[in-house]
């Protein structure tokens, strides 16, 4: 980890003016390192404590904040909409040729236009095609300004609060021979790692997912909510630029070619492509397009092609544009990634989460190099939406995702013998019921504490800190227990005897007494907390205490019924469904009755009526000094109130510590009021 030595100061404050200065120093050099040279030094958690550092410093000393720091890339409050940026030049758009003859047609029409002798060859600057979206930044005497959308190419939107998120952009530009005005346009995209990531997340959430990586993209950057955008590791490419007004601040002389000029970005600190090659004459531009082609795959962003560019600026000039198009440049298309198959079988796959993901069995095909024998249908609404049959002919694609997609069904292939396969009523490993709750694209398997796929999230689920709260007993352990068949569900940890852990690597007699300890300890904690360990879908931590404090038991709230359940204030038909699907599964029913024998017999809270913060929402920001989170939500609830994680319109009051930040901007913004730790001390002092 680098270090920086900054000259000591004699003031505190003098010190942490130079903490906040070392700090961002700190943050950019492993920004650099994490995006560029993609060679982090540090963990993300060492790069978040950092950054909460800076951000900590900055909130209790304003006068700290500079308008280039990298806090200031989070993300602000969410937008109503977005605002129409007009181009001062339009963004304009490119000719393809999708062959080697279509590439020398592009050069002999050039050459003819610039009337060049034969002897005369000329000079391309060539750049993948990054598959994201085009972005214009303006920066104003080197200080980001705007960031704005390419739109029809005459109007685009400002997505400035987005793109600040994105690390690889500089908020300022560095050099000394910065233009007043310089309109950079490139392509944001995603890194291919961060999409199979966020893709797989959101199928395990059940969100629909998307399509390749530029869709995903496109989706972030038109996210009203900055917040959303900052945890999506987005980044850009610069690859040319718009207007440039220097002012008195130099002639720009020294950039005579595309190579001068995305070398000039580079100084000022723009991300440009690290894959930029100048060639001469076109037989080299075909030896490099082929080339790029070959390595394709291997590079962590999708690509769909190559451009080459007329590196002489003036020469680009005298050739001009047309309506969409520069005559000076040309992309350069891959072909498609796309393979003609069969789907020979539809099977069920079952996540870790219970969502069940329909995967066509294929006959086996070739796909850029690799023969794949599956592809994914994400789950029904797709399948539906492209009409998808066990038996059709149909078109895969590897898009940016390592797991082929169904890109279409090839009607006019199908004999009539295709059949449909309708959406599952039943999980096909445990048989539970299957079921998709409203406002969902994913099937799920009900039978959560005992299928098999699910039974480590569960068992980790139900021993982790804030549910059942089992110290020592991590996913080191749970692996180990499910491995040797010790456990099949959550009801078996009560089961196990100190033999069965001896057998565990790295397991010594007092560790196995402790751990059984605990386990056994866990028989005697809160309602609240064993209905939040079951895992329920929707389920969290406070509609759990809602329903402990409502039906007092697991027997009751066994027996309560939908509208009994809707009838609760904060509990609507989609959780009340998934509670109620819950206990009807009988494969859990049979965990509940296990548990219940095991003697894990929760006490519940009584509901509190008449306190003192009763019906008042309160949500605690920043550093408390005088207690800790869990005990101010203890004091809260104790008194008859709620603890919610976020601020919204119902926040009653915001509880401040010592280095509260968006929250709290968020209360003043909408006007929630904001108290100290001790006037919260004050609300429950006994009169
Ligand atoms: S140059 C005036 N260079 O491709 C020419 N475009 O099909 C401006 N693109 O809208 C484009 N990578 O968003 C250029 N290295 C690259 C590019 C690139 C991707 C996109 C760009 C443009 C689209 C045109």
């Amino acid at each position: 980890m680098q270090q920086l030595s900054l000259l000591e100061t004699n003031t505190s404050e003098d010190s942490q003016q130079v903490r906040a200065i070392e700090l961002r120093h700190l943050l950019s050099h492993h920004n650099k390192l994490y995006y560029e040279q993609d060679a982090p030094e540090i963990s993300d958690a060492e790069y978040d404590a950092l950054f909460r550092e800076l951000q900590s410093l900055e909130s209790t000393r304003p006068d700290l904040l500079v308008y280039d720091s990298p806090t200031l890339r989070v993300g602000g409050t969410p937008l109503e909409r977005f605002v129409q940026v007009r181009h001062r030049q339009p963004m304009l758009s490119l000719e393809n040729a999708l062959s080697e003859e279509e590439i020398r047609a592009f050069e002999v029409k050039i050459r003819n236009m610039l009337a060049l002798p034969d002897t005369l060859s000329l000079t391309y600057q060539c750049e993948p095609k990054m598959d994201g979206l085009a972005i214009e930044l303006v920066y104003l005497n080197g200080i980001l300004n705007q960031a704005s959308t390419r739109g029809d190419g005459e109007v685009g939107e400002d997505v400035t609060a987005n793109v600040r998120t994105i690390r690889n952009i500089p908020l300022q530009l560095k050099g000394t021979d910065l233009p007043e005005l310089l309109e950079v346009r490139g392509e944001v995209y995603l890194p291919l790692s961060a999409f199979q990531k966020l893709n797989a997340r959101r199928q395990e959430a059940g969100e629909s997912v998307f399509a390749n990586p530029r869709n995903a993209a496109a989706g972030s950057i038109r996210q009203l909510d900055p917040r959303v955008v900052a945890r999506r590791p987005l980044a850009m490419v610069c690859y040319g630029v718009g207007t440039i007004e220097r002012g008195a601040r130099g002639d720009g002389k020294g950039v005579r070619t595309q190579t001068d000029l995305i070398n000039q970005l580079a100084e000022w600190g723009l991300p440009v492509s690290n894959e930029t090659r100048t060639v001469n004459g076109v037989e080299e531009l075909i030896y490099c397009f082929n080339d790029l082609q070959e390595r394709r795959d291997s590079l962590q962003y999708e690509i769909d092609g190559m451009v080459a560019k007329l590196d002489d600026l003036t020469l680009q000039m005298e050739l001009g544009a047309k309506s969409r198009s520069p005559r000076w440049a040309i992309a350069c298309k891959f072909p498609p990634r796309q393979s003609r198959t069969k789907i020979n079988d539809i099977l069920l796959s079952v996540g870790r989460t219970g969502v069940i993901t329909p995967v066509a069995i294929l006959e086996p095909v070739e796909l850029s190099g690799v023969t794949v024998s599956r592809a994914t249908l994400h789950n029904w609404d797709e399948m539906r939406r492209k009409d998808i049959r066990i038996g059709d002919t149909v078109i895969v694609e590897r898009a940016g995702d390592v797991i082929p997609a169904v890109v279409k069904v090839l009607e006019e292939e199908r004999s009539g013998a295709e059949t449909i396969m309708q959406e599952p009523e039943h999980c096909p490993v445990c048989g539970s019921k299957a079921l998709r709750l409203e406002g969902e694209a994913a099937v799920r398997c009900q039978g959560g504490l005992s299928c098999p796929p699910q039974l480590a999230e569960s068992v980790i689920h139900f021993a982790s800190r804030d549910a059942m709260n089992i110290d020592g007993l991590g996913s080191k352990y749970i692996e180990q227990m499910i491995n040797l068949g010790l456990v099949k569900d959550v009801a078996d940890l009560y089961q196990l005897r100190s033999d069965d852990l001896m057998q565990f690597e790295r397991m010594g007699d007092k560790l196995a007494e402790k751990l059984l300890a605990a386990i056994e300890a866990s028989k005697n904690q809160e309602l609240a907390r064993l209905i939040f360990a079951l895992g329920i879908r929707h389920v969290g931590e406070r509609t759990s205490r809602i329903l402990a404090d409502r039906f007092g038991s697991i027997e009751n709230l066994q027996k309560s019924t939908f509208d009994e359940l809707t009838g609760i204030r904060d509990i609507g038909s989609t959780v009340a469904a998934s509670i109620r699907s819950f206990f009807d599964t009988p494969a859990n029913q049979s965990v509940l009755k296990r548990l219940e024998d095991a003697g894990v017999s929760p006490r519940s809270a009584p509901k509190q009526t008449g306190g003192r913060l009763e019906g008042k929402t309160f949500v605690f920001t920043g550093s408390l000094t005088g207690f800790t989170r869990d005990e101010a939500k203890q004091m809260v609830e104790t008194e008859g109130g709620t603890v919610t994680g976020s601020v919204s319109r119902k926040t009653d009051y915001v509880v401040t510590g010592s280095d509260a930040g968006g929250k709290l901007e968020k209360a003043r913004s909408l006007g929630v009021t904001v108290i100290t730790e001790s006037d919260f001390l004050g609300m429950l002092k006994k009169d």
